[in-house]
């Protein structure tokens, strides 16, 4: 999907000791932002309530990434994960997020929940950049969008299968190497 908003190639950062969140509805419009969502993404909560969460999404971002988001809140199951952000003038941050479906009385998904930390930055640099900058170039080879997101999931799960842990034990097992 096109962009209106470019790329400036910035990083922003916001500090350890903070987390950015959001809830959206079954559908990932967003129904909740906390202030350093609005800050960080240079949105106000009144521009943000009712969009589609892909408001802050980067163009750097593979598409399998979210697929497998998806995949495991719509199946009831948290998740986490690295994301690349885009703020309203271009410049991006970094998340480590970690999303969860919430349930209503009815035991039904009612929406979805997303915490996110700032990621240390070596394993964004090391790991993170290389991975996704070469998930992005294999889903790019195939003009098929679901082709590209099924060869784009394969070249994840064969990373964490390289790494002979779980997604998740990956997921926290990224050690920083600065
Ligand atoms: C709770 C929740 C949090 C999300 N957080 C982000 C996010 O921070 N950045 C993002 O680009 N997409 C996020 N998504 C995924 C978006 O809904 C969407 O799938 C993604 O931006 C890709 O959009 P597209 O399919 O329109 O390209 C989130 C979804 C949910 C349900």
């Amino acid at each position: 999907m096109s962009h209106p908003i470019k790329p400036s190639g910035r990083e922003v950062f916001f500090p350890a000791s903070e987390l950015i969140v959001s809830k959206t509805d079954q559908k990932g419009r967003l129904t909740y932002v906390n202030r350093l969502f609005c800050k960080i993404a240079g949105y106000s909560e009144a521009e943000l309530i009712g969009q589609p969460h892909s408001i802050v999404r980067h163009p750097d971002m593979p598409r399998s990434v979210f697929r497998l988001l998806w995949d495991s809140i719509e199946n009831r199951r948290e998740i986490f994960a690295y994301v690349k952000n885009m703020a309203v003038t271009g410049d991006h941050y970094w998340v480590f997020a970690h999303v969860t479906p919430s349930f209503g009385a009815d035991g039904k998904i009612a929406g979805y929940h997303s915490n996110r930390r700032a990621p240390a930055p070596d394993i964004i640099k090391k790991t993170i950049v290389p991975l996704y900058a070469e998930v992005l170039a294999i889903e790019r080879r195939h003009a098929n969008g679901k082709d590209a997101v099924a060869a784009g999931q394969k070249a994840l799960t064969d990373f964490v299968a390289s790494q002979k842990v779980s997604y998740d034990e990956l997921m926290f097992s990224l050690k920083s190497a600065a």
